[in-house]
């Protein structure tokens, strides 16, 4: 008797995202989602494989029909819900030691990004607490964080380092986040982002230099020998952080160790940042709140995937990035919590809203971002971000006959999504809902 791992049946609408092997929907194309509805006489299932992989998805009568007499390992009965592929967040800062509550009043009685980074707070403070932080209270915040975050529904997650700066804290914080990929349920995409920030006393000069010929090849031997799983490298390419120049020359040094770049530009100063990841070759930017309208053009024609992060927009009442300037010009746009001490959200669902009021995206462009797209800026969408046979099974479930309703209701997730599935297995079962 043929044996699957999983078998959800009965369910009202399951959500492909797409059905011919997409590997990201750029510009207009993410202007639909597909999906598969229910009829009054008949349900739909999904099957994964002992692999974890999607193996069919169908109705219920087709599936009976196409597996006869076979062996589940889990059974859910989905009557009257709806069946997504599990949220990828395709930008997070999730190891740190010290909140900025303190600062989060400072920005409400207006100070500045900027004015509290200048003065050694923002990420200098938080710095400053991860070096302090030990390895094991480090990965015991890092946990319960991706916890929360599996529990909104995000499956596949990006992770910056970037509050080390130095060989030693950086290489911590990239161990706690290789520790996280074996010992949590939820998948991980790692970034090296040792130029994050000029450590206190150094130059910009000094910083890049540390960079390329200190911290990059010893994460490359990490790498080498198996102690280290890295897949992107990112900088933060700012006005008095690190400009266009140092941002190249830090890029080209992780291209050399075959590190995709994956950076922070144009956020709050138009640095041609754009330009320079389409002119890189970069798997994707985030930010974009400052683009020029040829970075735009450039992003579109090199399809350099836009990662927006509408909670920073927020938090820090900045201009917004023009979402739909972008995707009219055909940019292929992804979004990203930024979860960080300066922008407190760990809800892709929360974002998907913030993206349709904030920025202007409808609600498919939104799912497109947070599933295949942020999927394709990691550089893994062709396993993930789609319901699609021989995709990994990431699912979830959720108690409402239709999709949107995990975009329409702002907060309180935890009454909607009842079951979370990573490679076909219940990893988050919520019986109160
Ligand atoms: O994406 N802008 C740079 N990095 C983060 C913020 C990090 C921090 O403030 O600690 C961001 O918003
Ligand atoms: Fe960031």
């Amino acid at each position: 008797m043929a044996a699957f791992r999983l078998r959800i049946k009965h369910a009202s609408q399951v959500v492909l995202i797409c059905k011919n092997g997409e590997r990201v929907l750029a510009g207009k194309s993410m202007k639909s989602v597909a999906t598969l509805e229910a009829t009054s006489s008949d349900g739909l299932s999904v099957v994964a494989d002992d692999a974890g992989l999607v193996h069919a998805v169908g109705t219920d009568t087709a599936i009976d029909t196409m597996l006869p007499n076979c062996n589940y390992t889990q059974e859910i009965d989905a009557s009257g819900m709806c069946v997504l592929p599990g949220l990828v967040d395709a930008h997070t800062h999730p190891v740190w030691a010290g909140d900025r509550v303190h600062e989060f009043a400072m920005k409400l009685a207006g100070a500045t990004y900027m004015d509290i980074h200048s003065k050694g707070g923002g990420i200098g403070y938080t710095v400053k607490c991860t070096c302090q932080a030990s390895e094991e209270e480090l990965y015991s915040s890092l946990r319960s964080r991706l916890d929360s975050m599996l529990k909104n529904g995000t499956t596949l997650v990006e992770a910056k380092s970037g509050y080390g700066l130095d060989k030693e804290n950086e290489v911590k914080m990239l161990r706690v986040i290789e520790r996280a990929r074996r010992e949590h349920a939820i998948g991980i995409s790692s970034t090296f982002c040792g130029a994050h920030s000029i450590p206190s006393g150094s130059t910009m000069e000094q910083a890049t230099k540390d960079v390329i010929d200190v911290q990059i090849p010893h994460i490359s031997k990490l790498m080498l020998s198996g102690d280290l799983t890295v897949d992107s490298i990112d900088v933060f390419c700012e006005k008095g952080v690190f400009d266009l120049d140092c941002t190249r020359q830090i890029l080209v040094a992780g291209k050399a160790i075959n590190l995709p770049a994956n950076f922070h530009g144009d956020e709050l100063h138009p640095m041609n940042a754009a330009e320079l990841s389409a002119e890189m070759g970069a798997r994707a930017i985030s930010h974009l709140e400052e683009v020029s309208d040829n970075g735009i053009a450039a992003i579109a024609t090199a399809g350099v995937v836009a990662v927006l992060l509408p909670t920073t927009a927020y938090v820090l009442r900045l201009k917004r990035p023009p979402a739909r300037k972008m995707i009219d010009e055909g940019v292929a746009v992804a979004l990203g919590s930024d979860f960080n001490p300066n922008a407190f959200c760990m809800s892709m669902p929360m974002v998907m809203n913030l993206a349709c009021v904030n920025l202007h995206l409808t609600m498919p462009e939104a799912l497109v971002a947070a599933t295949l797209n942020a999927a394709a800026a990691l550089g893994k969408s062709d396993k993930f971000g789609s319901i699609e046979n021989g995709k990994v099974a990431d699912l979830i479930i959720i108690n409402a006959p239709k999709w949107e309703h995990l975009i329409y209701q702002f907060g309180c997730h935890d009454q909607l999504i009842k079951y979370i599935i990573k490679s076909g297995c219940i990893v988050h079962h919520n019986v109160t809902v």
